[in-house]
């Protein structure tokens, strides 16, 4: 069957400056809390490799750029990495020689003519500000990032018109703060809950000084923020196990999406948290501010769904509260898995979300901001002229595209798709194991970059205005 996209549909890749760029050009002291995880436990990550020289971008961006523009790219979103950014991240002094990187970056994509989407923070916060004031657990770093942003709407405004204030915001207070399973290894559920709300506030003081200054949104400009939510399926429909989806879905998605979007949280969080000794500081002030500045449209990182169940045990009281203490996971039998990744493929969950954008959030204009499938040992898949045959790939792009397409006949404002990622590039931890680009980064012989099958696809796609999908059913082995 044939799937055609729309002339103005963006179909383009997201990357981020720190899992890209490398430390090239960084000036010491000048690292993110990302880079200071693989500075202190450089063993945990996947055969030693790390954010150093990533995938050399920093060097190599005008090469990528090049090839943007030979498969056809529309778009490409990456970030400014805040730790090289900015000298003095006090007083927000831009650090000049990173300034004309970025801008050279911008000028670059914008000359092979890729519209440039720029998020603030890819989890590059400066760990000089973690060490300080203890990161996004203070309201003192909500200010200084407001300065940070400000210096970047001002250095790239006239060029940038898609502006993103956070990427999966709830990513690092999940995983390093409540969970410990990333640098600094904490288990302490309040904090991240205040990690989030400032995340929340910095998002809305962003918003406010980009829609009240003249950098750009009174000349079609937009910010959002970019959400790594996904719909949360209840194992049954039995009022237990819909309660846990539903908690599931407070703590995990509307925590965001609802202050982010609407300007207000959910009307049980707080209590909630005060119920479980968890509460956050909070001002009347700050709520306002969050109300008065929602964004203009959403990014969505979509992998894969949630699926939970009820407890079927007791919390066990000795062990603080965590969000957990109101649901399980649920493992759906016969679920269609990314074995190397771990994660289930459902491409009908980025329908369902789109429809939950449709009609519980004012069916706000929104992207997918990620989305795609990281494979190990690709090179085994590798072609007599060495060109990687990802068909697995083109089936997971294929099918979730597809989906998406059938939510905005139906409706929905979505208005592009970016495929993580252009480049294979350095995942947290899992550094080069699983591989996720269009493109293949070659570690063996100097980094060079290689088209893989699926980009060839990509570039027809564009070039065709549509694609063919009969949802095959691809190896994964
Ligand atoms: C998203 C992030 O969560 O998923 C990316 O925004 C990340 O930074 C991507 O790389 C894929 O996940 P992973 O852990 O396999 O790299």
């Amino acid at each position: 069957m044939k799937y055609f996209l729309s002339k103005n549909f963006m179909m383009g890749a997201s990357a981020a400056a720190w899992q890209t760029e490398g430390w090239e050009g960084k000036k010491p002291g000048q690292e993110s809390l990302i880079d200071a995880a693989y500075k202190v436990n450089p063993d945990r990550w996947y055969e030693g490799y790390g954010p150093t020289i990533a995938t050399d971008f920093y060097h190599r961006y005008k090469e990528d750029c090049k090839l943007m523009k030979e498969m056809g790219l529309k778009a490409y979103r990456t970030s400014i990495d805040w730790s090289r950014f900015i000298k003095n991240y006090e007083t927000g002094e831009v650090n000049e020689d990173a300034a004309a990187f970025y801008d050279g970056v911008v000028d670059e994509l914008i000359k092979n003519g890729v519209e440039p989407i720029i998020c603030l923070e890819h989890w590059e916060l400066p760990n000089q500000l973690f060490e300080k004031y203890g990161g996004w657990n203070s309201k003192e770093v909500v200010e200084f990032y407001v300065k940070y942003a400000e210096a970047a709407f001002k250095l790239l405004g006239s060029k940038v018109k898609y502006w993103f204030t956070f990427n999966e915001p709830i990513v690092f207070p999940e995983l390093a703060i409540m969970d410990g399973i990333w640098y600094p290894y904490k288990s302490d559920t309040q904090e991240a809950m205040q990690w989030n709300y400032n995340k929340v506030l910095a998002n809305a003081k962003a918003v406010k000084i980009y829609h009240e200054k003249d950098y750009g949104y009174q000349s079609g400009g937009k910010i959002g923020i970019i959400i790594n939510a996904a719909p949360s399926y209840p194992r049954s429909q039995s009022t237990d196990d819909v309660k846990a989806a539903d908690m599931y879905d407070l703590f995990f998605n509307k925590i965001y999406t609802d202050p982010c979007i609407k300007g207000t949280f959910p009307e049980i969080y707080f209590p909630l948290l005060k119920k479980h000794d968890c509460m956050i500081a909070v001002t009347d002030e700050e709520l306002a501010i969050i109300q008065a500045n929602t964004i203009d449209m959403m990014g969505l990182n979509y992998y894969r769904p949630n699926r939970v169940k009820a407890r079927s045990a007791a919390w066990n009281p000795e062990v603080k509260f965590n969000p957990q203490y109101y649901y399980e996971n649920y493992e759906l039998q016969g679920k269609k898995m990314n074995p190397f990744r771990g994660w289930e493929i459902y491409a009908k969950g980025l329908y369902d979300f789109a429809m939950i954008l449709k009609n519980e959030y004012n069916n706000i204009p929104w992207l997918v901001t990620e989305n795609g499938m990281g494979v190990a040992g690709e090179e085994k898949h590798k072609d007599a002229d060495g060109v990687i045959q990802d068909d697995y790939r083109i089936d997971f792009v294929a099918d979730h595209l597809r989906w998406l397409l059938k939510a905005v006949e139906e409706g929905s404002q979505c208005f592009g798709y970016l495929m993580w990622n252009f480049t294979d590039n350095v995942s947290p931890y899992n550094a080069f194991k699983n591989r996720y680009g269009y493109i293949e980064i070659d570690l063996d012989d100097n980094r060079n970059r290689r088209i893989k099958k699926s980009g060839y696809w990509f570039k027809k796609t564009v070039e065709d205005g549509y694609f063919e999908y009969d949802g095959f059913e691809p190896v994964y082995k």
